[in-house]
């Protein structure tokens, strides 16, 4: 669906209106109606105002969020009185003050389907009644209301809108332009995420990140690490996960390099040339030594990517087992944040990180009690093989501190205790740098891609103490997602900026709507734009 920019109703009309046409031959215009009974944007409607008003008093439509009223009979033009007029939707809005994203997300869902029954097109009048943040959640949300994910349905569903017009200030091109690249990100990640666990496993993740590298080869580089390169690095932890599994564990490496490419700033021999291994193993100890580098220094997004998680010989029960299909979700997110950059152009560089393995029982696989030992030397008791996040996640985390990063942001589909603290609105972000988890708190009140701030105390440590090793996988009941976000913390060296995002009630919907969010897609965009805009 393409969306687009209007500066009158008249233009998003057909050249010719033919003289027997159906509504469906013209495109809708949408008017957006507050529980006042105000219009949205009143001052671009013009002529057409004092009639629809006189609409909403005659239904007394009330403007009550996602109520809706279709007139067919108005005519703005007398010469025209004998032809179909333009249809007009009036959408309720509720109270204006609170246009959040779940409100404009309902509203944007609203409008696609009331009008893709009989039109191809629509005009919404936006005027200037949304901010700026407003403006950009409800330019994606109505692009997101055309994602469908049914290649496995034997019937198609309805046809889809093709264009929708916002009659808007023309300032706003460039929200709608960052829109449509947020939009084509998360659509991807929505689409390896609903992919079932016998499709999409490990090296199905590496080739969807091949294929994205080819498709943007100027900017994006890709690495696969296999088994043996990873036993070779010593990710004891990490092959404790694969090794239940017949499909062999990844870890795909995405390079952005956006900075130079984008910034018109001279060409520095940095990220892209550079694969971690090959960079040297110890952080400098001082911050800002080399300021040429630092100034390059990618952010790395660390996705979760447990194609499939069944528990291991800790199985799961039956109930909802299917679902664990999302389990990939966070290396989802970070795929498909990888290609919104592409698409933003974003002047940054940006390492994208994804741990993917399935999670299976079998008689290779992980033991209760087995002690392994993870990349940086630790030893870890495995207690339960389904904490099975972390174990892929601390791994990857001592791995990518190789590239020096500015901020390390891990995201994982990690504990169900963070569903039960946040439920599915808010994702839990923990983190050990103020300014990181402040931009994140910015980010997601901008994109409306909420999280919410947990901690992260040193005095939840002794819950993961182990009689025989360093440290053990899980920390009993209590807190599940802060001993869970803790395990994680004991692998990110002193001074390393860092913050964990817990996505387990966030990524997907369950029940009938069972389907990926393409959460925290949004919230990332947000946040690296952000970042390129403020240096
Ligand atoms: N992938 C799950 C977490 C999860 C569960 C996410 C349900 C969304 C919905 C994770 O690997 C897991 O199994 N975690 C365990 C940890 C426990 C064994 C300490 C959990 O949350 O029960
Ligand atoms: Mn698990
Ligand atoms: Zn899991």
């Amino acid at each position: 669906m393409k969306l687009q920019l209007t500066q009158s109703i008249l233009t998003a009309q057909p050249k010719k209106i033919l003289k027997r046409a159906k509504p469906q031959e013209t495109g809708y215009i949408v008017v957006l109606v507050d529980d006042k009974q105000q219009l949205l944007g009143a001052k671009a409607l013009s002529e057409h105002q004092d009639r629809i008003e006189r609409l909403i008093e005659a239904a007394n439509f009330e403007g009550k969020a996602g109520n809706t009223l279709t007139d067919y009979s108005i005519s703005s033009d007398k010469k025209a009185a004998k032809q179909p007029a333009t249809p007009l939707l009036l959408v309720g809005v509720g109270k204006q003050a609170k246009l959040t994203q779940t409100n404009l997300q309902k509203i944007a869902k609203t409008i696609y389907q009331a009008i893709r029954k009989s039109s191809d097109s629509a005009t919404i009048v936006v005027g200037d009644s949304l901010d700026e943040s407003q403006f950009g959640q409800f330019a994606l949300e109505l692009l997101a209301a055309s994602y469908r994910f049914d290649k496995y349905k034997s019937e198609r569903s309805e046809p889809t809108l093709e264009t929708i017009s916002l009659l808007a200030d023309k300032s706003q091109q460039a929200a709608i332009d960052f829109a449509e690249a947020v939009f084509q990100g998360q659509s991807l990640t929505r689409d390896v995420a609903n992919e079932p666990g016998n499709i999409c496993f490990p090296a199905y993740m590496a080739e969807q990140a091949e294929a994205l590298a080819k498709a943007y080869p100027d900017v994006l580089k890709v690495t696969v690490l296999g088994e043996k390169q990873m036993e070779k690095l010593g990710m004891g932890c990490f092959l404790s996960v694969a090794k239940g599994s017949v499909k062999e564990g990844k870890l795909v490496l995405l390079e952005y390099q956006g900075k130079s490419a984008f910034s018109g700033s001279n060409m520095v021999s940095g990220v892209i040339d550079a694969v971690a291994d090959k960079l040297p193993t110890k952080r400098s100890k001082k911050k800002g030594a080399d300021t040429t580098a630092d100034d390059d220094a990618p952010i790395v997004l660390v996705g979760k990517g447990v194609t499939f998680d069944s528990g291991g010989i800790s199985i799961k029960p039956g109930a909802a087992m299917d679902e664990m299909k999302f389990d990939m979700g966070g290396s989802a997110a970070v795929l498909g944040t990888m290609k919104a950059l592409c698409e933003a152009r974003l002047p940054i560089n940006v390492v994208g990180a994804l741990a993917c393995a399935e999670n299976m029982p079998s008689g290779e696989a992980t033991r209760p009690g087995d002690i392994v030992e993870a990349m940086n030397g630790m030893s870890v008791e495995i207690l339960n093989t389904d904490a099975e996040g972390r174990l892929v996640l601390c791994d990857t985390l001592c791995y990518v501190q190789r590239y020096k990063p500015k901020a390390i942001i891990d995201v994982a589909t990690l504990t169900g205790a963070c569903v039960i603290a946040l439920g599915h609105v808010r994702s839990a972000v923990f983190a050990n740098d103020e300014d990181v988890l402040f931009a994140l708190e910015n980010a997601s009140a901008q994109s409306g891609d909420l999280v919410w701030h947990m901690p992260l105390d040193d005095e939840y440590q002794p819950q993961l103490d182990s009689p025989i090793a360093d440290i053990q996988n899980i920390g009993g009941r209590a807190a599940g997602s802060i001993t869970a976000a803790c395990f994680l913390s004991r692998f990110i060296e002193e001074g390393q900026a860092w913050a964990h995002l817990d996505i387990a009630g966030t990524a997907w919907t369950s029940g009938k709507d069972k389907a990926a969010t393409g959460r925290p897609v949004p919230l990332f965009m947000q946040y690296l734009k952000n970042a390129a805009l403020s240096k």
